[in-house]
């Protein structure tokens, strides 16, 4: 089949949702749809309970599930669907970030009691920062929810995207009688179902159509004039803004009782983008163009503590990916083959011979791969849009047995560049401090480094703000900056300048103090223009 025919046929996308929104039961009922699985409840949970922390061997299990639904593949209506998955622990949230750049559109699960919450904002931020197109599902429209247009305005507010609701619930909670398809002019009825496939959809040509009145009673004038104020207040919908990013639209259902679901697949397989252009440092990659690239988003150690191995998750950009092939590693400058390379078919993992741009491939690997890193057919170039961002939560890691430093340092060296955490180094005396966005990771680190490495290590907790990458074009400056904020001052592992700012307000200080430095809260600076 030709390359062209594999891009137009691919949506590659991922679910965001603040934890419990519902974005494990929405999967779910996806691959449903889709045949990738027969009966609901076969997707575990990749849900790291909040009991974990003190529950390893709960850890290492989910770590485990997790590989293997790390990428679902299945077909809706002729289209290969590639659904990335997303952790949903708060503390695992850069892996999301970083899954984010491999996707072509996220579908955004709200809970509808709870309306947009912190982790949600987050997450869009990420995805405004590449103008990523984003649908909306509003869920869990069966229990009594905020009002519909309070929930729009809300997404709007704190989103900072304009949003064109495409469907309109009637009434909510006991009383949620269904959906009303804007733009298809129908009446989607609900009935609480979890196994129910189909819906019941009535055609209304006209809201003043008397078949409302039987088909919802006393909820039709309330539907009537709510309509109307829809019809006003929001413009008609416009896929191109949508494929910009600039405007979201809104599906409200019932995610649990397989409601909206099928309207929001049926929606997603039509407006999602097909495989999109990325940039590089060097210039712009299309889908289309002959030449195999890619680029690694997310490292896995291998579950089996046995074998070193690792799995590095690449997502083709170009091209025509082949098994065995000798491809060009371009931060090491250096070619490789990979003789077993695996795609992901619902839950289970299958050796691919080939794969083409939007498709997600696991590599083994020995270590060479870090995050970001990318393969070409032998261009030299890199792809942007993979940053580090700055940690939340610093520890100082402590050497708990002198005689296994080797394995410790090998040990955090490895599971940084899976993208655990992140780590800088301090001078004099090599110390290291480890930053994380959640503190579950230092459990997984703590364990980790102890039960594959060998190594015991405590943390001692810095009350640092935040991690700022520091540059200037004044290097007197720069080196003043350094001098007196000797304390303070780290590097990373690839020897950038990185500021550990003690507060919000000190930050905003050193801001205005030194108007020649450039603070850095990503590392996407580092892949030069
Ligand atoms: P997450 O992956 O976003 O964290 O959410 P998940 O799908 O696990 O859903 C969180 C909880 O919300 C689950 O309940 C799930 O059953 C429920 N839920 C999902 N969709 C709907 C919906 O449309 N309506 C209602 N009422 N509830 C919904 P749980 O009690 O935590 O788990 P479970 O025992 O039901 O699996």
């Amino acid at each position: 089949m030709n390359l062209l025919n594999e891009i137009q046929r691919r949506r590659t996308f991922g679910i965001i949702s603040h934890p419990d929104a519902g974005k494990t039961t929405l999967t779910e009922k996806l691959l449903l749809f889709g045949g990738a699985i027969q009966t609901a409840g076969a997707v575990k949970s990749n849900k790291i309970t909040k009991t974990a922390a003190s529950d390893f061997m709960e850890i290492e299990r989910q770590r485990g599930i997790s590989v293997a639904t790390s990428v679902m593949v299945f077909e809706y209506q002729g289209k290969q669907i590639n659904l990335l998955d997303t952790p949903g622990h708060k503390d695992f949230a850069e892996d999301t970030y970083r899954t984010l750049t491999a996707v072509d559109s996220v579908i955004l699960v709200i809970d509808s009691v709870k309306g947009v919450e912190t982790q949600t904002e987050r997450l869009m931020e990420v995805c405004r920062m590449r103008d990523t197109p984003v649908i909306v599902f509003i869920n869990k429209m069966d229990l009594e929810g905020r009002d519909p247009f309070d929930l729009l305005d809300e997404l709007e507010a704190k989103l900072s995207i304009k949003v064109q609701p495409m469907s309109w619930p009637i009434s909510k909670g006991y009383s949620f009688k269904g959906v009303y398809k804007i733009y298809d002019k129908a009446i989607n009825l609900f009935e609480a179902s979890k196994t129910k496939r189909a819906e019941e959809v009535v055609q209304i040509n006209d809201l003043s159509d008397p078949l409302l009145d039987e088909l919802i009673g006393e909820y039709a004038d309330e539907l009537r004039s709510e309509a109307e104020l829809v019809e006003t207040v929001y413009d008609t919908f416009d896929v191109e803004k949508y494929r910009a990013g600039k405007l979201a639209p809104v599906f409200f259902g019932s995610a649990m009782n397989n409601f909206g679901v099928k309207e929001l697949l049926d929606k997603f397989v039509e407006i999602a983008p097909t495989p999109q252009p990325r940039e590089t440092n060097v210039r712009t990659v299309r889908p289309e163009e002959e030449k195999f690239t890619g680029f690694v988003f997310k490292i896995h150690a291998n579950i089996d503590p046995r074998h070193r191995d690792r799995i590095a998750f690449l997502r083709v950009c170009s091209g025509h990916f082949e098994r065995n092939t000798f491809y060009h590693h371009t931060r090491l400058n250096k070619d490789f083959k990979y003789p077993n390379p695996v795609t992901f078919l619902a839950q289970a993992k299958s050796t691919v011979d080939e794969a083409y741009p939007g498709d997600v491939i696991g590599l083994y690997d020995t270590g060479n791969f870090k995050i970001g890193d990318s393969i070409t057919e032998g261009e030299n170039m890199q792809f942007k849009g993979i940053p580090s961002f700055s940690p939340e939560i610093f520890k100082e890691l402590v050497n708990r047995d002198p005689m296994k430093t080797k394995q410790l340092d090998k040990g955090i060296r490895q599971l940084t560049e899976e993208g655990v955490a992140q780590v800088f180094f301090q001078e004099p005396g090599s110390r290291k401090i480890v930053g994380t966005v959640g503190d579950l990771q230092f459990e997984v680190i703590k364990y980790r480094l102890e039960n594959e490495y060998g190594a015991k290590c405590d943390f001692e907790p810095k009350a640092y703000y935040k991690a700022c990458w520091i540059t200037s074009a004044d290097a007197m400056k720069l080196s003043e900056f350094k001098r007196i904020k000797g304390n303070n001052m780290v590097v990373d592992k690839e020897g950038n300048d990185v500021f550990l700012a003690p507060s919000k307000f000190m930050l905003d200080l050193e801001r205005q103090n030194y108007p020649e430095l450039e603070f850095h809260f990503t590392s996407e600076f580092m892949v030069a223009s």
